[in-house]
């Protein structure tokens, strides 16, 4: 892993009609890395995710992507270029089989290696097992494998990891931080995780932001995203 910056937004600034949301925000991902950026309901931890996935538009800052500016760029050029993105609430495609699901995160990769099938399969042994069916048909834990899964099949140089863990049972979110740390250190991949269930911040996160009405207002180091005690302060009231 290499200290060349991934990911730079400075200035950052974006929100809903005339409501601004984001009101400044400056962050860094080096490559390789897995940052959390944490906060309470309605911060704008969402609205980060939706403005760096090209959903939303910026009105004012920069967005620097692999060292070149992707602010005006739009969702689809955005992943194909490697930025991966787990939605809040998983939205697979109900209607879809897994494996049709799948192949939907297929595009997003063209152009950046092909789709690793196994790989998703050794992480998820349920969506092979299930891969004809429905994805409405599985269970919430399944559905975030498998939204994970689907970002991962466009090899993306970036994930974006929208609270991952709302709504599982505690097995599934250790499964999820193991698998999400296997993927990192097999391929390289960094993470942007957005979270408020301590368990998967302390176990996953190597460094975090901590994000208040739609400003960073503090940083946390390696020893500080570890402590449970110092997290959990920026979480509860
Ligand atoms: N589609 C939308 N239209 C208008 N306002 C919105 C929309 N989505 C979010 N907001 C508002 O933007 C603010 C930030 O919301 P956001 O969803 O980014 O918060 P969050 O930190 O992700 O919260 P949570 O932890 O509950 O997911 C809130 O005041 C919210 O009401
Ligand atoms: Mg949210």
């Amino acid at each position: 892993m290499s200290d060349q910056p991934l990911l730079n937004i400075s200035g950052l600034r974006s929100g809903y009609g005339g409501e601004t949301v984001l009101q400044g925000v400056d962050l860094n991902i080096t490559r390789g890395e897995i940052i959390a950026v944490v906060g309470r309901n309605g911060v704008g931890k969402s609205t980060l995710m939706r403005t760096l996935t090209g959903l939303l538009k910026p009105s004012a800052g920069t967005i620097h992507f692999q060292g070149r500016d992707a602010t005006a760029d739009g969702a689809d050029l955005r992943a194909r270029n490697g930025i991966g993105y787990i939605p809040q609430g998983r939205e697979v495609f109900p209607e879809l089989t897994i494996r049709e699901n799948l192949m939907v995160g297929e595009v997003a990769g063209r152009g950046r290696g092909s789709p690793n099938y196994d790989r998703v399969y050794r992480f998820f042994p349920i969506l092979k097992e299930r891969s004809r069916q429905r994805a409405g048909t599985l269970s919430g834990g399944q559905q975030q494998q498998l939204a994970i899964a689907r970002a991962m099949i466009g090899n993306p140089g970036l994930m974006l990891l929208d609270e991952p863990s709302e709504g599982i049972q505690p097995s599934i979110i250790k499964d999820i931080a193991r698998n999400v740390r296997t993927l990192n250190s097999e391929t390289g991949v960094s993470v942007l995780l957005v979270e408020q269930n301590l368990d998967l911040i302390v176990s996953l996160a190597e460094r975090g932001y901590v994000m208040e009405k739609g400003r960073i207002v503090a940083e946390l180091g390696a020893d500080e995203i570890r402590s449970r005690d110092e997290v959990r302060k920026y979480l509860t009231i």
